[in-house]
């Protein structure tokens, strides 16, 4: 395995990017500036090491995991220890994004007793700087009692994954008046309680709008339009490796599909014609063991 590692002292991450950490008072300092902040989901060692050397400003160890990782059919069935090991992963390569790990379905649901220990597992065992959670109003004295324990944590509403069954699956949330004036209580909430700052997935561009206009806190859209705070993405989403189509908000910056499809017929075929691996490719004996070699053994070598 070639592995390859910071440089000793690295003073940038993408280029003319200052390597400093991405803080909470920062993402904050970004609404107040008009600064858009760059968002993305990532979930292993190699992918987050290039988001944050590419400069994304946060980067969210999604429980879409579970689907366009794992392999699971929806965000359901993710467990605390299958997020932990992956936002390990994730904290192990990031240096200046701010990284923040969803808490997944069932770890806050219960009790808001197991929602602090499990959140507090997220920021101690695996490096999280905060920790995510779906619902509005519901949740803000959930969110109330995370912030009193010193976690922070960012909101998510509209198009909420793990509501997908009293959802009736994944539609675009908040297009009636009713529900508009409902996702603005739910924002107003979220930020009374103490969230950091609130993902919008799902709804009117309006609607975002609106709850951008009059969040103290970072609006960060995902199907929202672009006049929230920040945009983020699903890694997978970006480039085309998640083996289906991908929605209306999306954006398919590069077809890594069909690049890793390409690379790998190629190295199929080198290895099934010998092409691969070439002499180059080959470890050698140094010279003095090939000349004992032969001298004891001219016939074997040959052969
Ligand atoms: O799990 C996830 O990827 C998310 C984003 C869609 C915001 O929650």
């Amino acid at each position: 395995m070639s592995v390859t590692h910071f440089p000793a002292g690295a003073g940038s991450s993408a280029v003319g990017t200052p390597l400093t950490k991405v803080t909470m008072p920062a993402l904050a300092e970004m609404k107040r500036q008009g600064t858009t902040i760059a968002a993305l989901t990532a979930y292993d060692y190699p992918t987050s090491r290039l988001a944050d050397e590419a400069g994304i400003d946060l980067i969210l160890v999604g429980d879409s995991l579970a689907m366009v990782v794992l392999g699971y059919e929806n965000t359901l069935s993710i467990t605390m220890d299958e997020m932990l090991h992956h936002t390990r992963a994730v904290a192990r390569a990031v240096r200046r994004a701010f990284l923040v790990a969803d808490m997944p379905y069932g770890s806050y649901h219960a009790s808001s007793r197991d929602a602090v220990r499990n959140a507090v597992r997220l920021i101690k065992e695996a490096g999280a700087q905060a920790v995510k959670i779906e619902g509005g109003s519901s949740r803000a004295r959930l969110v109330q009692r995370l912030t009193d324990a010193e976690i922070p944590v960012v909101g998510h509403i509209g198009l909420t994954p793990q509501s997908v069954h009293s959802m009736g699956g994944y539609h675009v949330q908040g297009r009636s008046l009713e529900a508009f004036d409902r996702l603005l209580a739910d924002a107003r909430a979220l930020e009374d309680a103490g969230a950091i700052a609130i993902v919008l997935e799902g709804i009117p561009r309006e609607l975002a709008a609106t709850i951008t206009a009059q969040s103290g806190v970072p609006t960060i859209g995902i199907g929202a339009g672009p006049e929230c705070d920040g945009q983020i993405l699903v890694f997978h989403d970006l480039f085309n490796l998640t083996f289906s189509p991908t929605a209306k908000f999306s954006h398919q910056y590069a077809d890594g599909a069909a690049f890793f499809a390409g690379a790998l017929a190629q190295y199929r075929d080198d290895v099934a014609t010998h092409r691969f691996p070439s002499d180059a490719e080959s470890y050698h004996l140094p010279r003095r063991v090939m000349a004992e070699l032969e001298a004891a053994q001219p016939r074997a070598r040959k052969a």
